[in-house]
């Protein structure tokens, strides 16, 4: 007792003060009134709680003091034997307490401590907070949307819930046309209202149905791409998402020709692989356009032009996008002059695209959600 102590964290020595007497100290024979003492002492100079257990594994713990009084009971005379129970059990109340008083000093002394600022070192880094980043689909999306800004074109938006009309009565599949076999179709129920055609919803299958919708408020000449989400009722695998992205172009204007389509490619992908790509066309059937193509592009991926690779599976040439001069039909039917007036649209696979450009070669990696993909961009 009386000795200086410090503190873990190293802390000025303080003098120590003595522990409060507890209310059954006087009441104990000297020869427990000296354990108490010495148990004191010791609780006084005791710098942790481990010091602490200690003290009370010494005392009130199997084999400690408190047990070897009472342990040694049945050898007294059975006068003394009342009296030395309930002493043992005394000493036992008054050194836990002593521990209770000096384990909340020690909790208050470090808090002090900790409101010096002690123990702060202003110069450790912080832990940087985890930082969001775009999705592969958004950023391939932006590049694009730049691109074709650049070149005149404007980007719209259509709703992803959409009529059918849109999806595909204007734009020449009629409810009977065999074309609405290539697309499983979320349909949505509509309830409440009488049944009419003109009210079917459905998930969109494809973003052509923003080119009606294009064309009845822009007024000829323009251009413009739409990015979106579309969805089909796919059976899911390696190749095929319920959900995926596409970016549709539609230009109108008088005298537009098929040179002008390969045109607005090749600068396109100019633009992307800041070379020039050669590009091919194949005949391909969509009911809104005529003639109809599958636009081929020189694989960009080959170690030379016309190589073969791996992502063109060795034929040089990667399925760019299905494309074709709108058809007159189409023009008519959302009230533009098709004598005067003559257009060309494209389908870009954006979520192929987005494959294609980080060599991701599982689509459900893309809507996945799995922040192992997604922490990779
Ligand atoms: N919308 C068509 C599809 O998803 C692709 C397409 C777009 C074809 C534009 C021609 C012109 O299958």
């Amino acid at each position: 007792m009386g000795t200086n102590r410090s503190s873990t964290l190293g802390s000025p020595a303080w003098p120590a003060k003595r522990l409060s007497p507890s209310p059954v100290e006087s009441t104990l024979s000297p020869e427990l009134t000296e354990h108490l003492e010495a148990a004191r002492a010791r609780a006084t100079a005791a710098t942790s709680n481990e010091d602490l257990r200690a003290i009370d594994r010494d005392y009130a713990g199997k084999g400690g003091v408190v047990a070897g009084l009472l342990a040694a009971i049945p050898t007294l005379p059975p006068e003394e034997r009342r009296d030395a129970g309930q002493g043992a059990n005394r000493l036992k109340q008054a050194i836990a307490g002593l521990l209770d008083e000096r384990r909340a000093e020690l909790e208050a002394d470090a808090i002090a401590e900790a409101r010096t600022g002690k123990g702060f070192d202003p110069s450790l880094s912080i832990p940087a907070p985890a930082r969001g980043s775009l999705h592969p689909v958004t950023s391939v999306t932006r590049e694009l949307e730049d691109i074709f800004t650049s070149m005149g074109y404007k980007v719209l938006d259509g709703p992803e819930v959409e009529l059918d009309s849109y999806n595909f009565e204007r734009l020449n599949i009629p409810a009977d046309h065999p074309a609405r076999d290539m697309h499983d179709t979320f349909w949505c129920e509509v309830t409440g209202a009488e049944r009419d055609s003109r009210m079917d919803l459905l998930l969109r299958t494809h973003t052509s149905c923003v080119q009606v919708r294009a064309m009845e408020e822009l007024a000829p000449p323009f251009r413009v791409v739409v990015p979106g989400r579309v969805f089909r009722q796919e059976s899911v695998d390696a190749s095929h998402e319920h959900t995926f992205h596409q970016m549709e172009g539609l230009v109108v204007a008088e005298g537009l020709t098929v040179g002008h389509l390969i045109g607005a490619m090749k600068t396109f992908l100019r633009e992307v692989f800041r070379r020039e790509i050669e590009v091919r066309l194949r005949p391909g059937y969509f009911p809104f356009v005529e003639p109809g193509f599958e636009l081929d592009a020189r694989c960009p991926f080959c170690p030379k032009p016309g190589a073969g690779c791996k992502v063109c599976k060795h034929t040089s040439w990667v399925e760019l996008c299905p494309c074709g001069m709108v058809h007159p039909a189409v023009l008519a039917k959302s009230g533009i002059d098709n004598e005067k007036y003559t257009g060309f649209a494209f389908g870009l696979g954006l979520s192929r695209l987005v494959m294609l450009r980080y060599q991701i070669d599982d689509i459900r990696h893309l809507m996945g959600g799995d922040q192992r993909f997604l922490s990779q961009f």
